[in-house]
């Protein structure tokens, strides 16, 4: 039985789930198909990264997160994108400090680790979502999440939970990511529909697998229902982007009402 984690701070969460149904709908498949992957892994601790920014890596992450918390899985989500941190905002929590203050020594991780209330608390002992933060900026992040620290961390929040889920930096353009995926179980990368480039999702699918990094899926995000062509009430697929056609993926902004269906598009 593993020990209980003990946050610090509790926050009524602002939820990231959204209004759309079709969108909790696409986590709850995304849920089910990454729980798939992860059967025969022990305490699984996931990296969620894209090729390249603003792919969709945090709203996949944290939304995830709530969906495995929801069903009464002891889930910690933590945000190692010291560039760029943005997690906190979707759960609702503070970045006073986090990781960086755990990894430098300046705070336990007890007294740093936060609790997050989901709309619906999931019935059970020690469920729920806790959440973890960048905390302060650093000048050397690839440096700092490649010290053993870094590796102890995660598996000592491992230890505590059923399942850790990660928001990283993109894989491309700064080297943490890889530095991160050398001590996790494996990796999720996302890709927007219509954004993302056919050859940078196969290079960071590339340099993910040459890093000895196993990829339990491709998550195609911003995916609205007439890209479908064979649709349902919303779009659903199968297949790996990298096998895409350039014409998949041109640039078009999301829809202004808010989120577009997330889902998990296939192993590679
Ligand atoms: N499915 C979606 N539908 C609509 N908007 C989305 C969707 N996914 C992400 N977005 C929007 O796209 C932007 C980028 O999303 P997000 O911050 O999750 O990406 P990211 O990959 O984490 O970016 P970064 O590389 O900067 O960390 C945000 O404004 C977010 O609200
Ligand atoms: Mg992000």
């Amino acid at each position: 039985m593993p020990r209980p984690l003990k946050p610090t701070t509790s926050y009524g969460a602002r939820s990231p789930w959204d209004t759309s149904a079709a969108f909790e709908e696409s986590f709850r498949i995304l849920r089910s198909n990454l729980s798939v992957a992860l059967a025969d892994i022990d305490r699984p601790t996931v990296i969620v990264t894209s090729a390249s920014a603003e792919e969709g890596k945090t709203l996949t992450c944290v939304n995830l997160a709530f969906a495995f918390a929801a069903a009464g899985r002891r889930t910690v989500l933590v945000d190692l994108d010291l560039r760029h941190p943005n997690a906190h905002r979707l759960v609702n929590a503070h970045n006073e400090f986090g990781v960086s203050e755990v990894l430098l020594g300046k705070r336990k991780l007890e007294d740093t680790l936060q609790y997050v209330e989901l709309p619906v608390q999931p019935s059970g002992p020690q469920t729920g979502l806790y959440f973890l933060g960048t905390g302060a900026d650093v000048a050397n992040p690839a440096e700092l999440l490649g010290t053993g620290r870094t590796s102890r961390l995660l598996s000592g929040l491992a230890a505590q939970a059923d399942l850790v889920l990660i928001d990283t930096p993109p894989v491309l353009p700064v080297a943490d990511t890889l530095v991160i995926s050398r001590i996790a179980s494996g990796a999720l990368l996302v890709t927007a529909a219509r954004l993302s480039s056919t050859i940078a999702v196969s290079k960071a699918k590339d340099l993910l697998i040459r890093n000895q990094t196993r990829l339990f899926g491709v998550v195609l995000n911003k995916f609205q229902a007439r890209d479908a062509s064979f649709g349902y009430g919303y779009g659903y697929g199968y297949g790996s982007p990298a096998r895409a056609e350039p014409e998949d993926v041109t640039a078009e902004p999301p829809s202004p009402n808010g989120a577009d269906s997330a889902h998990i598009a296939g192993t590679l």
